[in-house]
């Protein structure tokens, strides 16, 4: 009988704050996002929660108050509609040789004859590496989280475990690889396939949150070379290293600073790329000589997978030709360089829509290289001033930023309306909003019907490429607020422009 699949989920540092021996409801702080990622994993996974509270045997806490936190636990996630099937506690010390602590697999053993779990297919999540050795040993996968005690104790994973942020990303991580998840576009075995290719040296279009990419393994110099040769990219334009874990972001770099950290801590997986300064692995093809490398780990689960099964990091520029539109489907792709690639993993729309946001830490103080999916605002409110250089298009001074850059065959130009001499031309129109009035244009693009500016990043591509297959004579589009997204969206207008 093939039972259901689960996933474990370690309480304390992994769920909630680790503040030490939790004896009220008053202590409990969730960690962000795990309400989301429980809400998430339950369409295909029973969820239980498995903690060890020495404290009890200890004497410094009751089974009932734990009890009494877990109850409160439980009734908040219900409240949000998040069904935990059970919660098992150890209430003894290491000392006391019971079979029930942690890595021991008891309470997993009790769901599977109980619950009818099927433990090969499932997961353990926590922030000591006793969590991860209690899905192994069962035959099921063990994810790291680097919340409470998750950085402290990096050094003493076993190799080859999944590392990941947070909850949020673990459950990215686990809908990405189980084979039976609806989140994903393509099957397990494409992506099994793909990774094949990748670490022999092909190159693959995948999907991420902000454009298709064009991967190759960053570790292979002549792999990373083919995807110059396709792009028709300068080489002096460096590429972005991706990677599907924390761990493997360390291997890339010989320096994280503390604020590079708390970025990655917070928005990884998710559109922002660090610059930091590179360890000699990483060959100077990908980073076009220069000492430092732009990591970052995408959050669409189809990259997360492809990451996963090649154990690679995969260096990736977005799936276009050298200075056109980037691609947001893999119909794009197949538009554009199809013919060159071995294989396009089709994960549907990009949600994200314009590429990661890209921080500098080569130079001490963070530097702002390019506006990007993780709005400039939401990066300083975690870590401070950022500084914004004063062109960041010379070549030279920011690597790799050329002016004219995500661009259509058609003119574009910015502003509120048309230039005289465009009179009796034929004019589309790019806008924010719906325009008052749809005349002088032959035809007219609006970003997004309410004015957000996420929503106009996610069809900015897509738009531009309509407005450029309809024979126009020029392109107008409207400014947007420079706020927000819409930083992103501007630098991106501003070079289509040039
Ligand atoms: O969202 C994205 O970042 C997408 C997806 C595929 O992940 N990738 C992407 O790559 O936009 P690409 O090649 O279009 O842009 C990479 C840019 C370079 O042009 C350069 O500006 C910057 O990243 N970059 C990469 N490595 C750098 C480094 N070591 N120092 C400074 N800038 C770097
Ligand atoms: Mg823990």
């Amino acid at each position: 009988m093939s039972g259901r699949p689960a996933v474990f989920l370690d309480r304390d540092g992994t769920l909630i704050e680790d503040r030490g021996h939790l004896s009220s409801p008053t202590q409990v702080f969730w960690i962000p996002g795990a309400t989301d990622a429980l809400r998430r994993l339950q369409d295909d996974f029973l969820l239980f929660i498995v903690t060890n509270q020495p404290g009890i045997a200890e004497g410094l806490l009751q089974l009932e108050q734990v009890q009494q936190v877990n109850l409160y636990l439980l009734e908040r996630l219900a409240a949000a509609g998040i069904t935990i099937s059970d919660v098992y506690v150890c209430p003894h010390r290491r000392t006391d040789g019971c079979q029930c602590i942690k890595p021991f697999p008891y309470f997993l053993q009790q769901a599977a004859r109980q619950y009818g779990v099927d433990l090969g297919r499932s997961f353990t999540v926590g922030d000591h590496p006793h969590d991860v050795l209690l899905g192994q040993q069962v035959g099921g996968q063990g994810i790291y989280v680097c919340t409470g005690h998750g950085w402290k104790h990096l050094q003493e994973l076993p190799p080859a475990v999944p590392v990941v942020p947070d909850i949020r990303a673990a459950a990215e991580w686990i809908l990405a690889c189980s084979p039976g998840a609806r989140q994903l576009g393509c099957s397990a075995s494409e992506i099994q396939q793909a990774a094949e290719r990748i670490r022999s040296g092909g190159l693959v279009a995948f999907p991420t949150e902000t454009v298709y990419g064009l991967g190759a393994n960053a570790l292979d110099r002549t792999a990373v070379q083919k995807v110059f040769q396709i792009k028709n990219r300068p080489s002096n334009d460096p590429l972005i290293v991706h990677v599907g874990s924390l761990q493997q972001a360390q291997s890339l770099v010989l320096e994280f600073p503390e604020s590079a950290r708390r970025l990655a801590q917070r928005y990884w997986p998710g559109p922002l790329s660090l610059v930091l300064p590179k360890a000699p692995c990483i060959p100077d093809e990908v980073t076009a000589g220069l000492p430092t490398v732009a990591v970052r780990m995408p959050a669409h689960a189809v990259a997360l997978a492809l990451l996963w099964q090649a154990q690679v990091p995969i260096a990736a520029p977005s799936a276009n030709p050298f200075g056109r539109l980037s691609p947001t489907t893999a119909d794009h792709v197949r538009q554009q360089i199809g013919q060159q690639v071995d294989i396009i993993l089709d994960g549907g729309p990009c949600w994200v829509g314009v590429e990661s946001t890209i921080v500098s830490f080569a130079h001490g103080q963070p530097t702002l290289l390019r506006p990007g999916g993780i709005p400039l605002e939401q990066i300083e409110e975690l870590i401070g001033p950022v500084q914004i250089p004063a062109s960041m298009d010379l070549p030279g001074q920011a690597p790799g930023r050329f002016p004219r850059h995500y661009a259509p065959h058609t003119p574009l130009v910015i502003g509120w309306d048309p230039p005289l001499e465009a009179e009796g031309k034929r004019i589309g129109l790019l806008c924010l909003q719906p325009p008052p009035q749809r005349e002088p244009f032959a035809m007219v693009e609006v970003l997004s019907q309410t004015g957000d500016l996420a929503e106009a990043a996610a069809n900015l591509y897509a738009a531009l490429r309509r407005l450029d297959q309809a024979g126009l004579d020029l392109i107008l589009a409207h400014p947007m607020p420079e706020i927000g997204l819409g930083r992103a969206i501007m630098d991106r207008l501003r070079k289509a422009s040039s």
